[in-house]
């Protein structure tokens, strides 16, 4: 969906019109990849627009940061306090968050220290990213011939623009091929994430998703839809997963900012379970979409209600990231 063009884009702490939030084009993240960023989500609720696991969002950027030695100057407090001037001033009601901290504009050449750190929040609505149809009747997937980025080589657990070189190669090699999208193994062939979400699988009522170390991002859905599965009951494990177990799961389904929990109903033309959502699947997808639909009570404190007077900002008790 083409951009409207219109609204305010927060720069480096102003706020500029959409047309005139540009950068030179001998700015080092353009020829380099030298970006690190962010996806979170804000929702409309009955109680008004509230942003999902915004802590969480902007603890995982700084942690970006860190690893890539990109210093900011702000604090997880002012980061969210950005974000809900921007969403404020844009008086959007849902919309699709975008913080990004790029190396700019000084010098070109491999090192990333001869440019400034500069950073951008970019809102625009954004519906289901693998489409509505996909939330019930699930979709259909194929394992990529690329796999995942090696350890050691470019940092999984960093949202870098540069990982979604690889996501980008595992996106179109699915499209060209008929699918809705792709999931990647890790270099050691077993299963590690899609090309922008995270995976799980169910076998006789025990969920499986890989663990960090198959070269995933510890993704924020991820980890609510763990807590989620833990607050129903679900007996839940984060282990190492061969890629023929996703063939003869019961359900699988893929996690994310974007996709939410879609289910998956056929994964390189096998079909999973019975070829259409399945119950546990059913139950954390409306167990998720009630937190984020306010049509529950917020018991995890996972929302922040931007147009209350003082929206109270959380510091940083996102475990994301951390889990054993
Ligand atoms: C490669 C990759 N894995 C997983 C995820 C899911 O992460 P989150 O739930 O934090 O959006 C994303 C989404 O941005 C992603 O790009």
């Amino acid at each position: 969906m083409a951009f409207p063009g219109t609204g305010t884009i927060w720069m480096n702490g102003k706020l500029v019109d959409w047309k005139d939030a540009t950068i030179h084009i001998a700015s080092h993240v353009i020829h380099y990849g030298t970006a690190v960023f962010e996806g979170a989500r804000c929702y409309e609720t009955p109680r008004g627009s509230a942003c999902f696991r915004l802590d969480a969002h902007m603890l995982r950027l700084q942690h970006s940061a860190k690893i890539y030695r990109m210093e900011y100057p702000l604090d997880l407090a002012g980061w969210q306090q950005a974000v809900l001037d921007t969403i404020r001033a844009n008086q959007m009601k849902a919309c699709y968050i975008r913080p990004i901290v790029y190396r700019g504009y000084e010098a070109l050449g491999v090192n990333p220290f001869t440019c400034p750190v500069d950073a951008s929040i970019i809102l625009w609505e954004w519906g289901a990213y693998l489409g509505k149809e996909a939330l019930e009747e699930g979709c259909d997937v194929k394992i990529a011939s690329w796999s995942r980025m090696a350890p050691n080589t470019l940092p999984a657990m960093a949202k870098s623009s540069a990982n979604y070189a690889n996501s980008g190669l595992i996106k179109m090699e699915a499209i060209i091929d008929g699918y809705t999208e792709g999931i990647a193994l890790d270099v050691y062939g077993n299963v590690s994430e899609g090309s922008g979400q995270n995976i799980f699988a169910v076998r006789d009522r025990v969920i499986y998703t890989p663990p960090l170390g198959s070269s995933i991002l510890g993704g924020i859905t991820r980890d609510s839809v763990i807590t989620l599965a833990r607050d129903l009951g679900f007996s839940i494990q984060e282990s190492v997963l061969p890629r023929e177990a996703l063939y003869i799961a019961d359900e699988v389904f893929v996690v994310g900012t974007a996709a939410e929990v879609t289910p998956i109903r056929s994964i390189d033309k096998i079909v999973v379970g019975s070829g259409r959502r399945g119950p546990v699947t059913e139950a954390l997808q409306r167990a998720f979409f009630d937190v984020i639909n306010g049509d529950v009570p917020d018991t995890h404190g996972w929302l922040t209600y931007v147009y209350e007077e003082e929206a109270t900002l959380r510091a940083g008790r996102n475990t994301v990231g951390v889990r054993a």
